[in-house]
């Protein structure tokens, strides 16, 4: 389980996470909403230790993440695998080589097995045939696929999707939709996902929690949360979802 308690995180004179409470459930989808710039994106590089809080606690099964440095962090670090919102390739590499990577770094298989546990996973993610191009010669969607193929390869236990389909179009959004849906239920992970993508992400996802001035607002789960009352959840929600959320006294 991973909790969060009274996170805070300033950059300069700017307050971005102003105590953040939050528990992630183990092996469930959980997705946090909210409007741009609120902090979503530092909130999960803190999940994943990639930034320190300036306050508060963050525990990953019991393990302070935020106490830790050097290889004890490294070590409660090969669990996570994190799609980051630019799909962040190496673009002097071929999507092959992209996906490798974890592999071999962490040399999670022998090199003999590499093609095979690549080439299944491209195919899982529809790039089959794809492997030798470079990232600049992918598109947008193809791209962020070549990070969800990186992502899963290494089997984590837990993935912090930041955006993952975020400036495609409907259909290659629910491709990716239902690709982190069917990896879920084969490999169980827990999820952390930021997404701008209501309703959508309702169906999909197991809790929904929304960020807004730094802190946690409010977290139900994902069939609750459309009913939920509070003033900035309904606003957001009508802006977002052109009118699919139920008025409170419906
Ligand atoms: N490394 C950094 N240094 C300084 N400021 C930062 C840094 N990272 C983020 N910020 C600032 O923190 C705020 C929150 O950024 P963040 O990227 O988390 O927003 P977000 O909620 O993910 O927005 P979006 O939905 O647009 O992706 C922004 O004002 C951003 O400029
Ligand atoms: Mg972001």
């Amino acid at each position: 389980m991973i909790t969060l308690k009274g996170v805070e995180k300033s950059f300069g004179k700017q307050v971005v996470l102003r105590g953040v409470n939050l528990t992630i459930p183990t092996g469930q989808l959980t997705t946090i909403i909210g409007p741009s710039g609120e902090g979503k994106s530092v909130l999960l590089k803190h999940i994943i230790g990639l930034m320190k809080p300036d306050r508060g606690e963050i525990w990953v099964d019991g393990v302070e993440l935020s106490r830790l440095t050097g290889k004890a962090l490294n070590e409660v670090r090969k669990r996570f695998a994190m799609l980051f919102q630019s799909a962040a390739l190496f673009d002097s590499m071929t999507v092959f080589d992209n996906v490798a990577f974890p592999l071999r770094e962490k040399r999670l298989v022998p090199e003999r097995e590499v093609p095979r546990v690549v080439n299944d996973m491209l195919e899982r993610v529809g790039l089959t045939g794809m492997g030798h191009k470079f990232p600049a010669e992918l598109s947008g969607g193809m791209k962020k696929r070549v990070g969800l193929a990186r992502a899963l390869v290494m089997g984590p236990e837990i993935i912090l999707f930041d955006e993952p389909t975020t400036g495609l179009d409907p259909l290659m959004a629910k491709t990716i939709h239902d690709l982190i849906r069917a990896m879920h239920k084969v490999f169980g992970f827990t999820a952390v996902m930021v997404s701008h993508d209501i309703p959508a992400i309702f169906s999909i996802s197991d809790w929904v929690a929304m960020l807004k001035h730094g802190q946690i607002i409010a977290m139900a789960p994902s069939h609750e949360f459309p009913r939920l009352s509070h003033p900035d959840v309904r606003e957001f929600l009508s802006v977002m979802d052109g009118g699919m959320s139920v008025p409170v006294d419906a």
